[in-house]
């Protein structure tokens, strides 16, 4: 029934004493920075509070070999840096062996002593990190994730800056510094903090007609401190949006109120004009659509095709329409093959895309997706991502709530920061990412690649990709 009690019950079935067990409980407490959940119910935790509290649990137990299966999906950045610098610990101070099950090349990259990439249900690649990643092309064709770093050193040796292919960030940073650039002078600040009108990605510009306005919105859900505080933003037409903050910030529950879900304790919402306060959820599920940080929490029919059917149905939208859109959308979302099948059946990809597409079919002015890629692959990201892209280019305004900044940097045009129940910046990704004092106060850290660029005196600070850099550093150097 709480944390304390959940972190407890791995030790205590060891049969270890009381004091043993409440030492291991207070070390999960430091080591994961998780003391203030103590006395709170595990189930109304936020996402990523969730998933701190199980790794917790399992620390206290100290067993030979842990398997973590991808066991940082849904926490912020730092909170990431954290279990993985906690899992190499476990590791080296208690010789703990580790497996870890992972997506994300560039942790695995930083930390692993070997790595087996599996493909087909067969062991298609092992080897230390060095040796799997020099093999770039495999790695590609299974569409994996080629870390930035990895991607960009590729570049400096295929025209001959560096001799071999780099790692990780800090072999990066310690090659390129050691360039010297022809204009000392251009060695450039920091983007001017001025706010521009957000371009999208093809180089349209937004309309700027206000679609959701929140104003002074507040929130508490236990009525002892506030969940979010004072919270005031505009969000325009056709814009694409990213909300990204530590975990338990707000993030899901600011989207909880702009779908009506919850009631506010003072400030006003208003969508398309109007308020929504006086509005059913139902109704205003025509103009905004929602899908859950958990596609479980969403799903509930019998087979894939009645989920995409049941909103238009349930709107009234009539057969002709509901059959077309139906349609249409099982090819979009890639499951056509699987229409009869028990969506309990299809992998959690799968499961993701269902319950967007299951959205998608009432075509809302406004798609509102919470960790869209978590637990996905590198490919299935890139699908669900462009998916979103494309309702984006036909009109409809996305907002996703994401811990990846990767995602953020390639498909946003905007970016919300939000910590501890506050709006603390509002900007372009580039104006974002170089705010780099505001940006650890909301546990973020921007990409790789703009990591490397920050910490290389003469590359300038807002670099958001590998061809910007690329681009930059050939300038510069010669
Ligand atoms: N049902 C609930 N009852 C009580 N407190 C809750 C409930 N749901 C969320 N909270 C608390 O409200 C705060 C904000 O939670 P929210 O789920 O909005 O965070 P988030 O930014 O979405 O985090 P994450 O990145 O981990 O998903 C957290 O402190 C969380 O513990
Ligand atoms: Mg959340």
């Amino acid at each position: 029934m709480t944390v304390e009690e959940d972190l407890a019950f791995g030790p205590a079935n060891l049969g270890l004493s009381y004091e043993e067990v409440m030492r291991r409980v207070e070390r999960s407490y430091t080591d994961l920075k998780i003391s203030e959940l103590k006395d709170r119910k595990p189930f109304e935790l936020s996402g990523g509070q969730k998933q701190s509290v199980s790794i917790g649990g399992v620390y206290a137990m100290l067993p030979k070999i842990i398997v973590f299966d991808e066991p940082t999906s849904m926490l912020d950045p730092i909170g990431k840096e954290r279990v993985f610098s906690i899992v190499k610990d476990i590791n080296k101070q208690y010789g703990i062996t580790i497996v870890l099950v992972e997506h994300e090349m560039s942790e695995i990259v930083k930390h692993a002593d070997k790595v087996i990439v599996m493909n087909k249900g067969q062991v298609y690649l092992q080897g230390s990190v060095e040796e799997v990643f020099s093999q770039v092309g495999k790695l590609q064709e299974l569409g994996l994730e080629i870390p930035q770093s990895i991607e960009l050193s590729m570049r400096l040796k295929e025209d001959h800056y560096i001799d071999k292919v780099l790692l990780t960030p800090a072999q990066v940073i310690e090659a390129c510094s050691g360039f010297q650039p022809k204009t000392p002078a251009a060695a450039a600040a920091p983007a001017p903090a001025v706010k521009q009108a957000a371009a999208a990605g093809d180089g349209r510009e937004p309309m700027r007609e206000p679609i959701i306005e929140v104003s002074h919105l507040r929130h508490s859900y236990l009525g002892d401190h506030d969940d979010l505080k004072d919270v005031n933003l505009t969000i325009n037409k056709g814009e694409f949006v990213a909300i990204i903050g530590q975990n338990g910030a707000g993030k899901t529950t600011l989207a909880r109120h702009i779908i009506g879900l919850l009631k506010p304790d003072a400030g006003a919402i208003t969508v398309n004009g109007r308020a929504i306060a006086d509005r059913s959820v139902a109704e205003l599920s025509r103009e905004v659509g929602y899908v859950f940080q958990n596609p479980d929490e969403q799903i509930f029919t019998d087979s894939v095709e009645d989920e995409l059917r049941f909103g238009p149905r349930n709107l009234n939208k009539g057969s002709e329409y509901t059959d077309g859109i139906v349609e249409e959308v099982l090819q979009d979302i890639g499951l056509h093959k699987y229409r009869e099948v028990w969506p309990k059946y299809l992998s959690k990809g799968e499961r993701q895309r269902l319950a967007m597409g299951s959205i998608i079919t009432m075509e809302p002015d406004v798609v509102i997706v919470d960790e869209p890629t978590t637990g996905q692959d590198w490919r299935e990201t890139l699908w669900i991502m462009d998916l979103l892209r494309k309702l984006n280019q036909k009109g409809k305004t996305i907002i996703i709530i994401t811990h990846n900044m990767e995602i953020v940097t390639r498909y946003c045009n905007r970016v919300l920061v939000m910590s501890q129940g506050e709006l603390i910046l509002d900007g372009t990704p580039k104006e974002i990412f170089t705010r780099r004092d505001k940006l650890k106060e909301a546990y973020l850290r921007p990409t790789d690649i703009t990591y490397i660029a920050q910490n290389i005196a003469f590359m300038p600070d807002d670099i958001i990709s590998v061809d910007e850099f690329y681009q930059v550093f050939r300038e510069m150097v010669g």
